[in-house]
């Protein structure tokens, strides 16, 4: 099958040609329509997950896909990745415990929407869900894949949603959505404006504020309904062939990155 695919950690990706992978006890073989590019998927290459999990080579970044079971047919998106590191979706073919976060994809769901969906939409629902009864939320990195859903998800609660893009200054609110800052002195510093605060890098030193999405079916089920009845737009910036997408990266202006097999 082909796959794109890093030969070591840090390594630019390339178009290699892999075996099949096989399923295992309690795993699926999914055979991809079409798989999304997060920011997580650069930074497993990039050694993110070194020393704490093993790591196959040519690692095959991706969590995010839509696909068919192979066997059963059965068509099903969300999250694909699992341990060991590196078996992941930007391939025609991907394996997956039965257990993970997946759901049906709906017939007259776009599969390409459907696996934009995963990582950042869960993301955006539950991080917006942990807003409680907040009336007005900032959301630094409101372009991008979880920061475009969550505006809307927060505009549909009732929120009063103020999008903080570069070179935008914060103004007091309600609540915080911090999606960009990288290290603990830039998220502190955006928290000031607001009592409660969020961000999705880990960077704060009250883990209350480090926020981590928890994958589920029900969650996708949830986010595909929504795209059904017309109540969440699913921007896609760029649908890229699988043969040509060694280049892609998250934070490609406003929406996602989507490879389509
Ligand atoms: N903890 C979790 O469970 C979890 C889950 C999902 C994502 N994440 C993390 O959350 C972050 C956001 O994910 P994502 O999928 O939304 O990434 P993304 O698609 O790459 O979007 C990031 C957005 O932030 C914008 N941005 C960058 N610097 C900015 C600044 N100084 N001010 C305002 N906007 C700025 C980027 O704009 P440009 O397009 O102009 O560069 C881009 O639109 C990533 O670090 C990701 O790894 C964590």
């Amino acid at each position: 099958m082909w796959a794109i695919a890093a030969r070591d950690f840090g390594a630019q990706l390339e178009l290699v040609e892999l075996p099949e992978p096989e399923a295992g006890p309690n795993e699926l073989k999914v055979r991809l329509f079409a798989a999304s590019v997060n920011p997580f998927d650069r930074k497993v290459v990039d050694g993110m997950l070194r020393g704490s999990t093993p790591h196959v080579f040519p690692l095959v970044p991706g969590t995010d896909g839509a696909g068919e079971v192979v066997g059963s047919g059965e068509r099903i998106f969300g999250t694909f990745f699992h341990r060991p590191a590196g078996i992941g979706t930007y391939a025609e073919y991907v394996t997956v415990p039965a257990g993970n976060a997946l759901a049906p994809l709906p017939e007259d769901l776009d599969p390409a929407v459907a696996a934009a969906l995963p990582t950042a939409g869960m993301t955006a629902l539950q991080l917006v869900e942990s807003l409680g009864d907040a009336k007005s939320v900032l959301i630094v990195g409101p372009n991008g894949g979880v920061g475009s859903f969550a505006v809307q998800i927060a505009r549909a609660a009732g929120k009063r949603v103020i999008p903080v893009g570069r070179g935008d200054s914060l103004v007091e609110a309600d609540a915080l959505i911090d999606l960009v800052s990288a290290d603990r002195s830039s998220f502190e510093a955006n928290a000031r404006y607001a009592p409660l605060a969020f961000n999705t890098n880990y960077v704060s030193s009250d883990p209350a504020q480090n926020f981590g999405m928890k994958g589920s079916r029900e969650t996708l089920v949830r986010l595909a309904s929504m795209v059904q009845a017309g109540d969440l737009d699913v921007p896609i910036a760029r649908r890229v062939p699988l043969r040509e997408a060694v280049d892609v990266s998250a934070g490609h202006g406003p929406g996602k990155t989507v490879i389509i097999m």
